[in-house]
């Protein structure tokens, strides 16, 4: 993944890209990560990038002139772009666009709005509006990150074993399965008997059971989205019989 972010908090990127697998995929040129202070391109000497809203209202609005400058300077190199625009008005970000940006050859463009909001005419500027959620930051920043590191973990070799990917395939659409390690007591609390059994087909069969019965207790909306096996099916009726019993 190679991109561009624009924003006027930069230091905010320094320390996330510098730790643990986003450093080891910018080592690694998996991921190139260029940070532009949209200050820099503001026209007067003040370096203000913000103004008071037309038609009045609390606030001050990010304006249009020195993000259209940055857009300008980034275009001159002939690179075709993909660009996002970071705000709470977006289209939900998701794992199938991580997968969607993670497969992208064009570089994208991140921008990050502040403030208020953004002037309007910002937004002829972007391919594509995204939010991160149903809440309100105090900027686009977090959000830029969040899809920056969704979208690393994705491309091969970005993590040190790929089955790591593979295995979210397995539980596609559906909450993960619960994960143990060494010992196998601890404070009373047992590890699960068919995790040492050694026997894959009875894991496999425990997990996707797990993941199941998590998904239908916390968010039963995914359950509608994803592709049920015979298999599953039968389980998910296990588990209505056992919450039918408990009721
Ligand atoms: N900027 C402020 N809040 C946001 C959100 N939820 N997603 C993306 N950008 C934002």
């Amino acid at each position: 993944m190679k991109c561009d972010v624009l924003t006027i908090f930069p230091d905010i990127f320094d320390s996330y890209l510098n730790e643990s697998i986003i450093k080891r995929a910018r080592a690694n040129n998996l991921l190139d990560v260029t940070l532009f202070n949209i200050r820099d391109f503001s026209s007067d000497p003040h370096r203000t990038v913000d103004d008071s809203p037309f038609g009045g209202g609390a606030g001050m609005v990010f304006k249009p002139e020195p993000i259209f400058r940055a857009m300008d300077f980034l275009r001159e190199d002939g690179e075709p772009r993909r660009v996002i625009l970071l705000t709470p008005q977006g289209r939900p970000f998701s794992q199938s666009i991580a997968e969607d940006y993670s497969k992208e050859q064009k570089r994208f463009v991140f921008i990050c709005g502040r403030y208020e909001g953004i002037d309007e005419r910002v937004k002829t500027l972007a391919d594509e509006e995204i939010s991160i959620g149903d809440y309100v930051l105090t900027g686009g920043e977090l959000a830029a990150l969040v899809i920056i590191d969704a979208v690393t973990r994705l491309i091969p070799g970005a993590l040190g074993d790929e089955r790591s990917v593979e295995d979210e395939s397995f539980s596609w659409g559906l909450l993960d399965y619960p994960h143990y390690t060494r010992p196998r007591e601890f404070r009373g609390l047992s590890v699960p008997q068919v995790l040492v059994s050694g026997d894959h087909k009875e894991i496999d069969n425990w997990r996707r059971k797990e993941a199941l019965k998590k998904t239908v207790k916390v968010r039963p909306d995914l359950i509608a989205k994803v592709k049920l096996t015979e298999l599953d099916r039968r389980i998910l009726s296990e588990i209505q019989a056992l919450s039918d019993e408990e009721a």
